[in-house]
């Protein structure tokens, strides 16, 4: 994690409370935090949830891997330290997104339990709700899928000597321990895995203030 760098800053704290927030709102803010291998169906679910959520008149927005590394984070790669910090950025926008009140939907492989549980640790320490979700594929039917060829592209790589430290191929996925949900997304429909989130954003009364 990282250190706090500057020295002299004290927080400042709003009049406003997150439930004025949540009442304006209509719903409690929360962090559903997708992990998978590329591929698995991470963003496909997220996008439709968000749309099923919008169309509730509920508030919703997705922070999406390859979209972020478009802009906050365009200056990470893949390395391990790069991914971590991918991951830190990343749990601090989501914890302001909820704490402003939205269901926050985040869409990145973060293979790493310890960055996970960072970000995890992070919302708890604010109270905010935060639901981990694996996004269950086995490796083989990633490859099977492969939309972007970079399973393939892996591969060759690895069969040249090279690599790519590409996760899940040459680069560690580690599956979540105590995620809140599974959803094996070879075994279920698109709709299917969206009614699952919503059931448990429901269960928690997270859809209502
Ligand atoms: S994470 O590991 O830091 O959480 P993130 O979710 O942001 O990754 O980005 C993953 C996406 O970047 C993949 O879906 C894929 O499209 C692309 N990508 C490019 N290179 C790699 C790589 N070496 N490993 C994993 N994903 C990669």
């Amino acid at each position: 994690m990282a250190e706090q760098k500057a020295t002299n800053i004290t927080w400042h704290e709003g009049n406003v409370t997150r439930e004025e927030r949540e009442k304006n709102l209509g719903q409690k803010g929360c962090t559903l935090w997708m992990t998978g291998l590329s591929a698995s169906g991470k963003s496909t679910i997220a996008v439709a949830l968000e749309q099923v959520l919008l169309q509730r008149g509920k508030h919703a927005y997705r922070l999406d891997g390859d979209n972020i590394r478009m802009g906050l984070n365009k200056n990470l790669g893949f390395s391990a330290e790069d991914r971590t910090e991918n991951i830190r950025r990343i749990g601090e926008v989501a914890k302001l997104f909820a704490d402003a009140g939205m269901v926050t939907i985040t869409s990145f492989i973060s293979p790493y339990r310890k960055d996970r549980d960072a970000v995890r640790a992070l919302h708890d320490a604010a109270k905010i709700p935060f639901i981990e979700v694996h996004i269950d594929l086995p490796i083989e039917e990633a490859e099977k899928r492969d939309p972007k060829g970079l399973y393939k592209k892996a591969r060759a790589a690895v069969a040249a000597g090279k690599g790519m430290g590409f996760t899940g191929v040459d680069d560690p996925y580690e599956a979540p321990e105590k995620a809140e949900l599974v959803v094996p997304s070879h075994k279920q429909t698109v709709a299917e895995c969206v009614q699952v989130l919503l059931d448990a954003l429901e269960k928690r009364g997270l859809l209502k203030a």
